[in-house]
């Protein structure tokens, strides 16, 4: 059975997909950063190999035998020690090359919708370089775009509940009009298994979202639904907002409950994020789950 390699296995997507695959009873080797996270893999049955993407010597022979490469690694913000061009670009660069060595057949790459070299934000500039690398490689190729990807443990609800939990109003940055097109984990690990074994999707880049567009106010009150909580919501002007941040970080050192959003989370928040709304039954014959339908299972 051909060997899948993960990389970014014990995130939010990855661990998702790997009980996807265990489930399946795919052969899997899973890139982790500690042994911690090595006996997560093991207790799949999976194997493990320690190392970071952004360190080029600890990834030598660990693609050997592999067939097809799962790149998740991403991060939605920077800090000293990980910014986007050293994780999206480099460790592209630098996964892209060992897959190149060890006669990898086929790589994917989860970028994200809104990846453009033009962008105004360093997370989706640095994905859409990423992707020109995974393309330029000598090896087949496909390329996700998911717009925001909801579940049980993801980043976005998380942050979305303790944004509703923490105040009895809601703070808005903008007139929260830019829209989403949220998209079931479920749906995308569908496309995913489909798409990594049909030779249709070879060497290309598609853009996946949801059935729904929807403005950044309604699914904060779709939230609130789900949480059973009703409270206000307060528009912030952006530039107010902006203005905040350091505030907000100085009331979280003080232990208030003030959620974490970084400069560059507030200006993805003013632009629409959604793509065609049919890409998925038209590519994979299904249609994708719309939020009501699945959002009470991502807190029960
Ligand atoms: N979630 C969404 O809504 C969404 C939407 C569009 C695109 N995406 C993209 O989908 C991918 C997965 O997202 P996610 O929500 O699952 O993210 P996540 O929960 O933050 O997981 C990130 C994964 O990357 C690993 N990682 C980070 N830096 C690494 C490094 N230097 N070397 C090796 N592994 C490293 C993490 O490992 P540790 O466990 O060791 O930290 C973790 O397994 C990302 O590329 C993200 O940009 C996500």
């Amino acid at each position: 059975m051909p060997m899948i390699f993960i990389a970014g296995g014990t995130g939010f997507v990855g661990g998702h997909l790997l009980q996807a695959l265990k489930k399946e009873g795919r052969k899997v080797r899973c890139l982790v950063r500690s042994e911690e996270k090595a006996e997560l893999c093991k207790s799949l049955g999976f194997e493990s190999r320690i190392g970071d993407i952004t360190d080029r010597e600890s990834l030598k022979g660990a693609l050997e035998g592999v067939s097809t490469v799962i790149h998740l690694v991403g991060i939605i913000e920077e800090d000293s020690q990980r910014t986007f061009e050293k994780v999206h670009v480099k460790g592209t660069e630098n996964l892209v090359e060992e897959a190149e060595g060890s006669g990898v057949k086929l790589f994917f790459y989860q970028s994200a919708l809104g990846a453009a070299e033009e962008s105004p934000s360093g997370y989706q500039r640095t994905k859409a370089i990423a992707e020109d690398i995974v393309r330029a490689a000598g090896m087949d190729h496909l390329i996700f775009r998911p717009s925001l990807i909801i579940g049980k443990t993801d980043g976005f609800s998380l942050r979305m509940r303790e944004l509703i939990m923490s105040a009895p109003m809601v703070p808005v940055p903008g007139d929260g009009m830019s829209r989403f097109q949220p998209l079931y984990i479920l749906d995308w690990i569908k496309c995913l298994l489909t798409a990594i074994d049909d030779t249709k999707f070879r060497n290309r880049t598609l853009e996946l979202g949801g059935p729904e567009q929807i403005p950044y106010n309604d699914l904060l009150t779709a939230y609130m639904k789900a949480l059973g909580k009703e409270k206000t919501i307060l528009h912030i002007p952006v530039g107010l907002a902006r203005l905040g941040l350091p505030l907000s970080g100085l009331g979280r050192a003080l232990g208030l409950k003030i959620p974490r959003v970084s400069a560059e989370q507030l200006d993805l928040l003013q632009h629409d994020n959604i793509t065609d709304p049919e890409t998925i039954e038209r590519e994979f014959g299904f249609k994708p789950r719309r939020l009501e339908e699945y959002l009470p299972e991502v807190f029960s």
